[in-house]
């Protein structure tokens, strides 16, 4: 099996590791540095909620190799609250609006719209409605992800819908 030395830097921690070719960049967050907040669940692609922030930009980690992430900046979940806890606005408004249940698919959700919203870009409800259709909650709990939605692209809720 070929072995192949990486360095990347997760979440502003640099680690340098030795993976196999084959191994998938999420399967190393997880269980190679042990960022377990990034979940595999189809490994096809499918369901969202394996995604990271490679660069500042979402990718599938189950459809991305550990040796394509070399010298390459990694965001996780575990990645976007401020050092002293303080939630990112998109965790918050997940938090706000009930948009979590079991909380499996969350991360790939919470990721894919902090992408969306990076460097002060504020992302309108139909851009991130369609990044959302890339995503599967098996709770098909849609309306409270979709609340924070309105919440994180700074529309008022509909009359009648409460968190
Ligand atoms: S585990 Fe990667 S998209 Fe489903
Ligand atoms: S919150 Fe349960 S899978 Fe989405």
């Amino acid at each position: 099996m070929s072995e192949h030395r990486i360095e990347l830097t997760v979440n502003g921690h640099r680690h340098s590791a030795s993976v196999e070719a084959r191994t998938t960049l999420g399967e190393f967050l997880r269980e190679g540095l042990g960022y377990t907040g990034t979940h595999l669940a189809c490994e096809h692609g499918v369901c969202g909620a394996c995604t990271v922030m490679v660069e500042g930009k979402a990718v599938r980690s189950c459809l991305m190799l550990a040796v394509q992430a070399d010298n390459c900046a990694v965001t996780t979940v575990e990645g976007l609250a401020d050092a002293d806890g303080t939630l990112h606005p998109v965790q918050q408004a997940m938090r706000d609006n009930y948009g979590l249940q079991c909380g499996f698919c969350t991360p790939g959700v919470v990721i894919t719209f902090a992408a969306l919203s990076a460097n002060g870009a504020k992302p309108s409800v139909a851009e991130l409605e369609a990044a959302m259709s890339g995503h599967i909650c098996r709770c098909t709990g849609y309306q409270g992800i979709r609340r924070a939605i309105r919440q994180i692209a700074g529309v008022a809720q509909p009359a009648g819908e409460h968190a």
